[in-house]
């Protein structure tokens, strides 16, 4: 018997393929063709080149797979949200309700932002009771987001041969990015914090063994003044959590790594910044219009330098990340989100006052 949900989603993936692949080739070789045919410098005449791709056709044709590609996981009769709801009881049943390694916060109030949008076109966001399971479905679908390898790399990448004893991972999610840190750095203690409980739930549920006894999951907003030990870790960690914060709210995160953090101790931050290249970013801003990710231009906007100054770090490092071998190369073979690390590092002494 065909299982008809699991050809669905390879026939989304191969729809996926196409419009990352040739579909993203093609309109990158047509806009060039074009504005080299119209005399238009993308680097200098930025209106008539926003103009040029506003009105292109493959264009239209890219945003529109982009946006209903991404509805059409979610929603729909073989989607995500009805798939798992349709095992609600059996999953609820496999998740732990009560857990050494995890603390829940009943009295938490999660920011509007976060209950208002559906980010990623989930439906509901992450606060529903199965919003975990179906952001593990969504991942374990594959793309680069899916990837454990993501996080392993990143991990290594952010302790840069440190060896930190006290590990927090802010937006921890489901725990894949805890977890990366906690077997990449055997001698931390690593607290992943999030505001979904379903999403810790599901962490704590599904820790491995062998590192349970190092990890623990907590409730928390980062945003919000906490109970967290002040200057306490050593690292502060975050994996495609700022682009999915407002503002003030951002503001508000890296102020509080700054206290949670001891003098000397590290922030490094795994997000996307918008890419230089004109045609890149068109298509950055359109992704976040287009994936229901509104904050992204908050993050593509914020002075980083200066938030991070004002929070007692030394100001701030901007390092591209290749989440693949060739990622980085130019012009792009595929479209890929520009992959960023944001590094700080909390000043050892108050700066002198003039
Ligand atoms: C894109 S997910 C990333 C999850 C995880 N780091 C990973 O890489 O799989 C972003 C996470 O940030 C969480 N989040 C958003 N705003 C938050 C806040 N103010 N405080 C704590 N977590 C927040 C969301 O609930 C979500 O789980």
């Amino acid at each position: 018997m065909i299982d008809e949900a699991a050809a669905y989603a390879r026939f989304l993936a191969a729809c996926r393929g196409f419009w990352a692949g040739p579909m993203f080739r093609a309109l990158q070789r047509q806009v060039a063709t074009d504005a080299a045919t119209q005399r238009i410098d993308s680097s200098v005449d930025q209106e008539a080149f926003h103009a040029l791709v506003a009105r292109h056709p493959t264009h239209a044709m890219f945003g529109w797979m982009e946006r209903h590609l991404q509805h059409l996981k979610y929603s729909g009769r073989w989607g995500l949200v009805p798939m798992v709801n349709s095992q609600r009881d059996a999953l609820l049943a496999g998740s732990a309700p009560d857990d050494a390694i995890l603390t829940l916060d009943s009295a938490l109030q999660p920011p509007a932002y976060w209950l208002e949008h559906d980010i990623h076109q989930h439906p509901g966001g992450l606060s529903g009771a199965l919003a975990g399971f179906v952001y593990k479905a969504a991942t374990d679908q594959g793309g680069v987001v899916g990837r454990p390898e993501l996080h392993d790399l990143f991990a290594r990448a952010a302790l840069d041969g440190r060896a930190p004893r006290r590990i927090l991972d802010l937006g921890c999610g489901f725990g894949r990015s805890t977890v990366a840190f906690a077997a990449a750095a055997p001698n931390a203690s690593v607290v992943g914090a999030d505001l979904s409980e379903s999403c810790l739930r599901l962490a704590a549920a599904q820790a491995p063994a062998a590192l349970r006894g190092r990890l623990h999951y907590r409730q928390m907003d980062a945003a919000a003044e906490s109970t967290a030990a002040e200057a306490s870790y050593d690292l502060v960690t975050s994996t495609m959590l700022l682009h999915e914060l407002p503002a003030a709210a951002l503001e508000a995160v890296i102020a509080q790594t700054g206290r949670w953090l001891r003098p000397g101790g590290v922030s490094v931050h795994l997000d996307f910044l918008p890419p230089a290249d004109p045609l890149l970013r068109i298509l950055y801003d359109g992704h976040s219009l287009r994936n229901n990710e509104p904050f992204m231009r908050d993050l593509a906007n914020a002075d980083l330098a200066d938030a991070h100054r004002r929070a007692g770090f030394d100001g701030v490092e901007i390092v591209p990340f290749a989440e693949a071998e060739g990622a980085l190369d130019m012009p792009a073979a595929r479209w890929r989100l520009p992959w960023t690390m944001i590094v700080a590092t909390k000043r050892t002494s108050q700066p002198e006052l003039s």
